[in-house]
């Protein structure tokens, strides 16, 4: 199983919100991954999304299957995270008015990405951008 694809993000187009997240899922579940897998990976790839939307300029989410994992990197061009302990933290969000009438905000975002993939690492400079690895493991079938 071979597949790569990489699809850019627009920072403040919340109406294109989810795009990739739905290209995400349908590319998966061509490639036949199994639902419980595709089910989280399309959660990561949902929130990253929404977060470059909500904070950063502009980014890209690129999405790597192969037999044994998924891959997901996302990096952005932005203000970057300060403090990436206090980001993670449930509930912790810095999201304005207008992303939260939106319906978005409620700071769970990269907790979810956290707990939905089997590793997860997260990297980012101020004033740069950020950058997050995310990574779900296939097992065998046999
Ligand atoms: N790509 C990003 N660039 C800059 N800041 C971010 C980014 N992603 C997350 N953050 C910061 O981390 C906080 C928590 O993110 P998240 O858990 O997704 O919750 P929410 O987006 O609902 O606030 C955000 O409020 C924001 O301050
Ligand atoms: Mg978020």
């Amino acid at each position: 199983m071979q597949y790569e694809n990489s699809y850019p993000v627009k920072g403040g187009d919340f109406k294109e919100a989810g795009k990739v997240a739905v290209l995400v899922k349908m590319a998966l579940k061509k490639m036949g991954v199994a639902p419980e897998i595709l089910r989280r990976a399309a959660i990561a790839a949902y929130e990253s999304e929404v977060n470059i939307i909500s904070y950063a300029r502009m980014g890209t989410i690129r999405l790597q299957v192969r037999d044994d994992h998924i891959r997901i990197d996302v990096e952005d061009e932005g203000p970057g995270i300060e403090d990436i302990e206090l980001a993670m933290r449930p509930g912790y969000s810095t999201a304005t008015e207008l992303i939260r009438e939106l319906g978005f905000g409620a700071g769970m975002g990269l907790v979810n990405i956290k707990s939905c993939s089997d590793e997860f690492e997260i990297t980012s400079e101020v004033n740069q951008g950020t950058k997050l690895r995310i990574l779900f493991r296939i097992p065998e079938t046999g």
